[in-house]
């Protein structure tokens, strides 16, 4: 069966149904999501239920190289995922299925998604797609935003353009976490995650269109001022995060949403977390290979 799609916006973002998400899929429809992909950047699979954790990797294992294992340390957080290396828990649940204590470091951790960001920026090895399903949501909030930075990037001065062309930022988990207000990283935590540099203009590769490529990760441009590389990215943000750009999905069970990491960002929006249970799971393809058996 063809799959249809839905635009949900003006510039991207489309609801797609006619694919079993259980199934493993055929060298055309593997075709289809992927050129669906590089036309919208953000595809939301409905589904009646969600997918179980094998389902989920299985499914994302066809679109590319999959994560495994954790990229980086968060001191003391205990992993809820921890039998699927592959899913990174971005909910509000403990081991134990309790929400998450309201001054621990690793809900401090996972409300860093609440900053403008792309996944795995600070990593030289960048996510091209992040698959995220959702098993259980709040009444009401919690939804994620989505800004279209090829959108924004076409809609930029050209002087900005030919200013930003050749820049290259420097990316640190550690950075946007800060932001957040997440505490003063341990030594362990920032070991265990240098920084990573990138351009800030990028071609997607499948899609050949340009790009900005920004997140609350980017530091400061390399060969910059900190301060006024700072004001660069944050002047670049704003630009690219404006209403004309953005795409707000509001879940559903079961939903899957998927992203592509080098054209887009998105963000958390708050919801009651101390209150409400919201278990997100995320998979997430890879630019490359991954070579490392554990901290990669
Ligand atoms: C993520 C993420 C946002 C959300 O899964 O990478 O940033 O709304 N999620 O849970
Ligand atoms: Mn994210």
């Amino acid at each position: 069966m063809p799959l249809t799609a839905e635009p949900l916006h003006p510039v991207f973002a489309a609801r797609i149904t006619g694919l079993d998400l259980t199934q493993t899929l055929t060298p055309d429809q593997v075709q289809e999501v992927r050129s669906l992909m590089d036309r919208y950047a953000v595809c939301v699979y409905p589904n009646a239920v969600s997918l179980t954790n094998d389902q989920h990797i299985a499914f994302g294992r066809q679109l590319g190289p999959m994560q495994r294992g954790r990229v980086l340390k968060v001191t003391g957080r205990q992993e809820r995922l921890s039998d699927w290396p592959e899913l990174v828990d971005v909910g509000n649940l403990d081991p134990d299925g309790k929400i998450q204590a309201p001054d621990s470091r690793a809900r401090a951790f996972n409300n860093g998604n609440r900053l403008w960001h792309t996944d795995m920026s600070f990593h030289p090895n960048r996510a091209t797609y992040s698959l995220l399903n959702s098993h259980l949501i709040p009444p009401s909030a919690g939804e994620t935003e989505f800004a279209d930075e090829r959108a924004a990037y076409d809609a930029l001065p050209n002087a900005m353009k030919e200013r930003i062309e050749t820049l290259v930022a420097s990316h640190s988990i550690w950075h946007s976490r800060m932001l957040s207000g997440f505490p003063e990283p341990t030594a362990e935590e920032i070991a265990s995650r240098p920084p990573a540099e990138h351009k800030i203009v990028q071609i997607h590769p499948t899609s050949g269109r340009k790009t900005l490529y920004l997140a609350s990760h980017a530091s400061h441009i390399v060969g910059m001022p900190v301060e006024e590389g700072r004001a660069l990215i944050k002047e670049l943000a704003d630009f690219a995060t404006q209403p004309r750009f953005v795409y707000r999905h509001r879940w559903t069970q079961g939903d899957v949403v998927i992203w592509d990491n080098r054209c887009t960002m998105h963000r958390a929006t708050p919801f009651e977390d101390l209150r409400y249970p919201r278990d997100m799971r995320r998979a997430t393809c890879r630019e490359n290979e991954v070579v490392e058996a554990f901290m990669h």
